[in-house]
């Protein structure tokens, strides 16, 4: 498979997706972002469908059609993570209040199954929210499995951020992650192991900020409130740039050492409700399901981030 890949985006904007978009959607990105689709996640999906709005205006991303997604997990009730992306999801840069693009009036999960049906090669879908739309698709229309190049998901790893045993992302709709997880479809997970390599600090923001356009200073200013909630909230030297890490292996493979294991997912324990099961050593005997992203080349990761970013000039 080239780089030149057809992708949907499945997001909760969110700073990290927003940079995600921003890698994505960036010049010097070989990808195609057939649609940006929202989902319940780290605020509900009201507030980061008009963040997924505002985020296609500030960077230009016009012909991309966005679709609001599902606003609860499959069985749990909705859990948000404002204490790191503040009460509008996206706290920090200034934007206008309202989006001047129109939100497309088909459901997320149908826009995938649409998407992913009719393309004229199989598609890629990125998820870096909870995988409940994901889920909702492979159940209502089966016959997108074949036609789905892989998943690209930030969730999951061998350590939580949510509970001690599990992810975010996974933990609010660990449902949905196991009908993902169980769906036989080519899985490259990026979980808190290898995101945790890819924590912005302040230097990076400057950076950013130095390209002097505004989609760097828009990053920018993104890192500004990311990365002090990060550092208040999980006592971090910076903000893990989570999401970002899926787009990055898109255009740049290399930057990352990959390992192909069982993973499952945790939907009973106590103190275990999702976690992501890493096999790491083969014990289960099962056959490996997911490509688990372990290393990161950080010094590369922000080259390409900056290269990006000065595409936008
Ligand atoms: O645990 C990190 C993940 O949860 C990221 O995708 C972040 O945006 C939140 O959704
Ligand atoms: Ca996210």
């Amino acid at each position: 498979m080239t780089n030149n890949r057809k992708i949907i985006m499945d997001c909760d904007p969110g700073h990290d997706d927003a940079l995600a978009i921003i890698l994505a959607a960036s010049k010097i990105s070989p990808l195609t972002i057939e649609a940006i689709t929202t989902v319940s996640g780290n605020v509900d999906v009201e507030k980061n469908t008009l963040n997924a709005l505002k985020i296609c205006d500030m960077i230009g991303l016009d012909e991309t059609p966005v679709a609001k997604g599902a606003d609860r997990p499959l069985f749990k009730e909705r859990e948000v993570a404002e204490e790191i992306h503040g009460e509008t999801g996206l706290d920090g840069p200034v934007l206008p209040e309202k989006p001047t693009k129109e939100l497309a009036e088909v459901h997320a999960v149908d826009v995938i199954i649409e998407k992913v049906l009719n393309s004229n090669q199989n598609v890629t879908l990125v998820a870096t929210g909870p995988l409940t739309n994901v889920a909702l698709a492979i159940r209502k229309d089966p016959r997108i499995v074949p036609k789905i190049e892989e998943i690209v998901l930030m969730g999951g790893g061998t350590f939580g951020n949510w509970t001690p045993a599990a992810e975010f992302n996974i933990y609010v709709d660990a449902e949905a992650a196991k009908i993902v997880f169980d769906s036989d479809i080519p899985i490259a997970m990026f979980g808190l192991d290898v995101t945790h390599q890819a924590i912005a600090n302040r230097d990076i923001m400057n950076d950013f900020k130095a390209i002097g356009n505004p989609v760097a200073q828009f990053a920018a200013d993104l890192l500004d409130f990311f990365l002090t909630t990060n550092e208040e909230v999980f006592g971090l030297e910076g903000g893990p740039v989570h999401d970002a890490c899926t787009i990055a292996y898109l255009i740049q493979p290399s930057l990352f050492d990959l390992k192909h294991v069982r993973v499952d997912i945790e939907t009973k324990g106590e103190f275990t409700y999702g976690m992501t099961s890493v096999d790491m050593l083969g014990v289960t005997g099962k056959q490996a399901n997911v490509t688990f992203a372990q290393n990161l080349n950080r010094d590369g990761f922000w080259e390409l981030f900056n290269d990006s970013l000065k595409s936008y000039g």
